[in-house]
């Protein structure tokens, strides 16, 4: 999958871009504070609808202006011509022409996987964070999941504030309590799954990385720990002190070993970078294997993080996307080039907010 032309106005420091990409390995090479993570960004969000900084949409808009458009050209199995608008009194998406009325209908049209910063969360932050992980790649593989997600957070929402009544609705407590149920046993199956399959995709991507014989280990480990529906009504008493359901997929765990130890308590910096990596290659090749083609690879400042002989494992891994007609955009200043990257390359100039082909 690719995107070969990229349009945008009033985008961060972006005022007007039109460009068009080949498909193959892109470096966007710029100074500090040009707009190499923003251009990243715009793809990001016309993959998603969302901003991978967590910024909302007006954030984005450049200042000083009431709006941004952000236009694509996506081919894989199709042609999609997006065009995204967005300002605080309109938004208009269409493919093709066509309006998208749910955002379950467009998910898909391009895809695309980031590497950044954040990424540090994955191994380092709260389990929520890795929780995320496992659902955006769920969403973007099984067509019902976010809607089950989205059920399951609502009723979680709903019981939650029921239990924080002083004498709760015991019929309305049952009632969301079996929604939740319902919907929660659903996300655990698809969650399990998903980390059966991703787990050797991890250890070798770790593997191939490091160049070493280091054990990069993933478990799930559900809060749920037998049967939901027993596990709630164990957890009744303790319950009503908190107020606040303790069970379910909203308390899940997805455990990160190194050589079997816990990775954000034993890891160095380095491992550390190279778990995210690695989870975030498993991601790429796991979309890859459903559906046929590779994401669009987005990768922001990773190299520098990483001493020279990781560097030169990843080279290789990020690289090959190019023989399948895949795509990468990589990031870089002029100090961190990564000197190992070689073959056909793209190269881009970053400055204030343009973007010019270099030689
Ligand atoms: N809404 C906005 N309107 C105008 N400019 C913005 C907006 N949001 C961010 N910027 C500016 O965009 C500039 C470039 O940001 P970006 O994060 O893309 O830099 P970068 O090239 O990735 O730099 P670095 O190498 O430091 O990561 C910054 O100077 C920032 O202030
Ligand atoms: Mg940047």
């Amino acid at each position: 999958m690719r995107l070969a032309k990229l349009k945008l106005r009033d985008f961060r420091n972006f005022r007007r871009l039109d460009a068009a990409f080949e498909p193959g390995f892109h470096v966007l090479v710029g100074r500090n504070a040009q707009g190499k993570t923003n251009l990243l960004e715009a793809v990001y969000l016309l993959a998603t609808l969302r901003s991978f900084r967590g910024a909302g949409n007006a954030q984005i808009i450049r200042h000083g202006q009431k709006a941004f458009f952000a236009g694509g050209l996506a081919l894989g199995q199709t042609e999609s011509e997006i065009r995204h608008y967005w300002s605080a009194a309109q938004r208009k998406l269409t493919v093709n022409e066509k309006p998208i009325r749910r955002i379950t209908d467009y998910l898909g049209t391009l895809r695309t996987v980031v590497f950044c910063a954040e990424d540090a969360l994955l191994v380092n932050g709260p389990a929520k964070a890795r929780r995320r992980f496992l659902d955006l790649l769920l969403t973007q593989t099984q067509p019902g999941y976010l809607g089950l997600l989205h059920r399951y957070t609502g009723a979680l929402r709903s019981r939650n504030a029921l239990l924080r009544r002083d004498s709760p609705d015991l019929a309305l407590l049952d009632s969301f309590t079996r929604e939740l149920v319902a919907n929660g046993e659903k996300l655990i199956t698809a969650r399990r799954d998903l980390v059966k399959k991703l787990s050797p995709l991890i250890r070798l991507g770790y593997r191939k990385i490091a160049a070493k014989p280091e054990d990069a280990g993933i478990a799930y480990a559900p809060s749920v720990r037998e049967d939901f529906a027993v596990d709630l009504a164990k957890s009744r008493v303790r319950e009503q002190r908190h107020r606040t359901t303790l069970v379910g997929p909203h308390r899940d765990e997805l455990k990160l070993a190194l050589d079997g130890q816990p990775a954000a308590q034993y890891a160095s910096e380095g491992q550390k970078r190279t778990f995210a990596i690695a989870l975030k290659m498993a991601q790429g090749d796991y979309l890859a294997g459903i559906h046929g083609s590779a994401p669009i690879l987005l990768i922001d400042d990773v190299m520098g993080e990483l001493d020279a002989g990781r560097r030169a494992g990843l080279i290789p891994l990020i690289s090959r996307t190019d023989q399948a007609l895949g795509q990468v955009f990589m990031t870089c200043t002029e100090e961190n080039w990564p000197g190992e990257l070689s073959g056909n390359l793209h190269r881009w100039q970053v400055e204030q907010g343009s973007l010019k082909r270099m030689s």
